[in-house]
């Protein structure tokens, strides 16, 4: 039970899919790792997703990951975070509790605009949303993220990148206009899949490209990027 949110009502649905992710635990370690190892003795640039295994696996952002995200976008101040990958929406009720957080005491609602490509999951997180009572601040955009991000409506605080590697360069350059300066980027298991974020790790942490970026060692490795110019 988390306590970060003081939100009985989110962190009761929160409870609810970190069990049923904790039970897909072991099937996920195993097919991950098997995964790895067949990708590390080929000689192919991305490892292929099974999008049939994934299809009903909640790959949920680790609590340690998700509570720095709720905290940062406090700090932040954010009225607008997007989130590509919103699997069952985990991730997403941290974001949208701490846009909503933000906005008490004023009338301008923030948003957080999230990007889920696979039907089944994106029914499911619109679901939990209701549930979590935040389905009001979340505009969930079903469909491959590199489209349907392509108009975020404003300037961005926060960017959670929580999705399949190959996506995830294309949908920063997509991105990076938005961003607010100050706007922090966040980057799931940089580190266990460092040799394929390559092309990200050169770019955000190259500061001819405005950005700083350090990788925080949670688990996998999280990088954490910010638009400095
Ligand atoms: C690691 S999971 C996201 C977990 C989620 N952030 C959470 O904490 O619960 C990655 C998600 O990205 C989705 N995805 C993969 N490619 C995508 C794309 N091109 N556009 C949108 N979503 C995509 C997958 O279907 C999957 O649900």
């Amino acid at each position: 039970m988390s306590s970060l949110l003081s939100n009985p009502r989110a962190e009761a649905v929160l409870d609810r899919l970190r069990e049923q992710d904790e039970r897909q635990s072991s099937s996920m370690k195993e097919h991950v790792g098997s995964r790895i190892r067949a990708h590390r003795s080929a000689d192919s640039r991305y490892m292929d997703v099974d999008t049939e295994f994934y299809r009903d696996k909640l790959v949920a952002l680790d609590q340690d990951k998700c509570d720095f995200a709720y905290l940062q976008c406090r700090s932040l101040q954010a009225r607008r975070v997007v989130e590509v990958g919103t699997s069952f929406g985990v991730s997403t009720i941290y974001l949208a509790a701490a846009v909503r957080d933000n906005a008490r005491g004023d009338d301008t609602e923030g948003v957080v605009v999230t990007a889920e490509s696979e039907p089944s999951k994106a029914a499911a997180a619109r679901a939990n949303f209701a549930e979590a009572g935040l389905a009001e601040v979340i505009d969930l955009r079903e469909g491959d993220a590199l489209e349907t991000l392509r108009e975020v409506g404003g300037p961005v605080n926060f960017v959670l990148m929580d999705t399949w590697i190959p996506i995830v360069m294309p949908a920063l350059r997509l991105l990076i206009a938005h961003l607010r300066p100050g706007a922090m980027v966040v980057c799931d298991n940089v580190g266990l899949f460092a040799q394929e974020y390559t092309e990200y790790t050169d770019f955000v942490r190259n500061p001819a490209n405005g950005f700083r970026s350090i990788l925080i060692p949670y688990k996998g490795g999280f990088e954490v990027s910010v638009r400095v110019s």
